[in-house]
């Protein structure tokens, strides 16, 4: 990407997140996701019900047909230049549950950019046979330069499509929060199991009395690499929204991974209350970190932004601090939610596998809650929300 493709758009790339939200968004509904920010909390609660509403009619033969009629006259590019396993086959499985053809490039080798052809014309090209392009960047901002291109094509009446950020350098992912969400507002809803026991939440409420249903007034613990985690900016990001939240962040003593100073005065400014700790086994108030946890966020280190000198002092770093081995795992709360974006990194370990089975180990269910919740934000950028809800009750008329 050079820079004579960004320059266009440099002025728009500079705008505060708040306005260029307005960009991105057409009628109170979403017309491209590029960053966290744009899934305010009512969007969010939406999205989480379709999900759930999609999830439930995947469970029948019948709900599945309607679900796969719901968005079949539409067609998603997957761009994908950088690795990928989850959220790209997460968004092929939640294409191919509603419907919707995908076809994908993944090695730019394949496609005209040999031929000297700019990643713009690419994408410009994709949006003249596709209605939708979900791509992944190493190029930080590239799906926003991409948006605001779809708008200005907009603006003079040619074809346009919304774009999807599947992640973007080491800045943004916001389909990962949003399944991370997804997953936190899953867990933390606390659901009555039989009618004979009382809730869940009474049950836990003896042993937390101030515990709360939802993602509100939680402490969230984030460990390993947080400056250049983008699941970390988006996800951090989106629950500073949420009242009551206290962040942990957690990592290695050097500027390469520690929380990055724009996102900690974003976090300030919204509210949130932060620490920052060298170690998993570290107290605040007399009681160590890990007892005060409501979800954990285990990220890993991320080599492939290392730069020669990085990789030589990060060799050196000793990361056994930051492994939530099963006697840290013990610490936490009975009912707290263990995550991580994966991959993990099975030389470093940072959850060894001995924590699978723990209940609180939400990582695998976490990866297929992606493929429900992105499903939803496609119902939703298609504007097919109606349609899901007619679908669904017709689904419950013809099973009853
Ligand atoms: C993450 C990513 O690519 O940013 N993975 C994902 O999308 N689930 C995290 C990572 O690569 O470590």
């Amino acid at each position: 990407m050079t820079e004579e493709q960004f320059s266009p758009f440099f002025e728009r790339i500079e705008r505060p997140n708040p306005d260029k939200a307005v960009d991105f968004q057409r009628h109170g509904r979403l017309k491209h996701l590029i960053f966290g920010s744009q899934l305010n909390v009512p969007l969010l609660e939406k999205l989480c019900r379709s999900a759930d509403t999609i999830r439930t009619m995947a469970r029948t033969v019948d709900g599945h047909r309607s679900l796969r009629n719901l968005l079949a006259h539409k067609r998603a590019m997957l761009y994908f230049t950088q690795p990928s396993t989850r959220t790209f086959l997460s968004f092929m499985a939640a294409c191919q549950i509603l419907g919707i053809t995908c076809n994908e490039v993944r090695d730019p080798k394949t496609s005209s950019e040999v031929k000297r052809e700019s990643q713009t014309d690419s994408v410009r090209m994709f949006s003249s046979y596709f209605d939708v392009i979900i791509m992944r960047s190493q190029v930080e901002k590239f799906a926003e330069v991409c948006a605001y291109m779809m708008n200005d094509l907009e603006e003079t009446e040619q074809r346009s499509v919304p774009i999807i950020n599947a992640g973007a350098g080491s800045d943004e992912h916001p389909t990962q929060a949003l399944l991370d969400m997804y997953t936190i507002y899953r867990t933390f809803r606390f659901p009555q199991s039989t009618a004979q026991e009382s809730s869940r939440l009474s049950q836990l409420k003896r042993e937390y009395p101030d515990l709360v249903s939802g993602p509100q007034q939680k402490t969230y613990l984030f460990c390993g690499d947080i400056a250049r985690g983008r699941t970390v900016r988006s996800l951090a990001t989106v629950l500073a929204q949420y009242p009551g939240v206290r962040m942990f962040f957690v990592a290695p003593d050097h500027d390469a991974l520690r929380l990055d100073k724009k996102l900690e005065s974003n976090l300030i400014a919204s509210g949130v209350d932060i620490r920052q700790f060298g170690s998993l086994d570290e107290t605040v108030d007399g009681q160590p970190i890990l007892a005060q946890t409501d979800c954990v966020y285990m990220t890993r280190i991320q080599r492939e932004h290392n730069s020669p000198e990085t990789e030589t002092e990060l060799a050196a770093l000793d990361l056994e601090p930051f492994r939530l081995t099963k006697s840290r795992v013990n610490q936490l709360k009975s009912f707290s939610a263990i995550l991580h974006p994966f991959p993990r990194d099975r030389v470093v370990g940072e959850i060894p596998t001995e924590v699978d089975q723990d209940p609180r180990a939400l990582y695998f269910r976490q990866a297929r809650n992606g493929m429900w919740a992105r499903a939803a934000l496609l119902v939703h950028l298609f504007d097919a929300s109606e349609d899901l809800i007619y679908a669904h009750s017709q689904s419950l008329q013809s099973s009853s």
